[in-house]
């Protein structure tokens, strides 16, 4: 529909086969934005670009990608924009967290951790600056409660996440004089299917209404995408009793 606020643009999710990723796909497209899907099951993807599809009408682009592979995000990126002939938004969201405390932590965890949540956002950022200037575009990255917050157990994942936010707002310093607004979003505890590698899923431990839900979080990525003439450079989303206790 012509009157919707993401009319005519192009936005590029990555980790859309579930969780946060599907929601943000999901609400984006409500907005009026045709769709890329980014992550490595394939077949979720294509499920949940059908859905996109027959509820939203958007243009949908499932593609699939592993993150922590180089020539795999610049295909991403590539593929997107030869489908769509231009990319305005590209959301950072694919990231996982696995392992306890350092000393538990194998060189193995450590190395797919990192690759996934550092190297794979530096990648995507990368590829798709070129795009996001010539389309005043969105750079939006899903950080966390815990890059900005000590926390007592998985450090890594917890600086994998300040690095997010770092990387983020220099490159906020960097890009917004070309035109390009720059977003962090930072969630606490959201019920997806994360958390699994600590033996249940965040969707499997916490009741509806415990916690943040992965639409909370999509309402807020769409609504710093929407924003036309400033950048909304961060926001926290956060159960409301989540400091109590500290
Ligand atoms: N849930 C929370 O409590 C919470 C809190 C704060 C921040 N976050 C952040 O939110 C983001 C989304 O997580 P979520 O909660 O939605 O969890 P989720 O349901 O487990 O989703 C993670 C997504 O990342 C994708 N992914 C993982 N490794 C990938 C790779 N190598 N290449 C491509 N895609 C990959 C997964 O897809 P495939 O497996 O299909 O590749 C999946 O779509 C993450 O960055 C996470 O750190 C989550």
């Amino acid at each position: 529909m012509a009157d919707d606020p993401l009319d005519g643009r192009v936005a590029l999710v990555t980790g859309a086969s579930s969780g946060i990723g599907e929601a943000t796909a999901m609400a984006l497209a409500r907005d009026g934005a045709d769709v890329a899907l980014a992550a490595r099951r394939e077949k979720r993807l294509r499920e949940v670009a059908a859905r996109i599809r027959e509820e939203h009408g958007a243009q949908t682009l499932p593609v699939r990608t592993n993150v922590r592979d180089e020539d795999s995000v610049v295909e991403m990126v590539e593929t997107t924009v030869a489908e769509f002939g231009r990319l305005d938004c590209l959301v950072n969201n694919a990231g996982l967290a696995r392992g306890e405390s350092v000393e538990e932590m194998s060189a193995d965890q450590f190395r797919t951790m990192m690759e996934t949540n550092v190297d794979g956002v530096f990648f995507a950022t990368r590829e798709a600056i070129p795009h996001l200037r010539e389309r005043d575009g969105h750079l939006i990255f899903v950080g966390s409660f815990a890059g900005q917050y000590p926390r007592p157990f998985n450090p890594v994942y917890a600086a994998s996440k300040w690095w997010v936010r770092g990387f983020a707002h220099s490159v906020e310093g960097n890009v917004g004089e070309e035109g390009v607004a720059v977003t962090v979003v930072n969630p606490s505890e959201v019920r997806t299917e994360f958390g699994a590698a600590y033996g249940e899923s965040f969707e499997e431990r916490f009741e509806e209404g415990e916690v943040t839900e992965p639409e909370e979080v999509a309402e807020a990525i769409a609504f710093a995408a929407r924003q036309e003439g400033s950048t909304v450079s961060e926001l926290d989303l956060y159960r409301r009793d989540k400091f109590s206790g500290f």
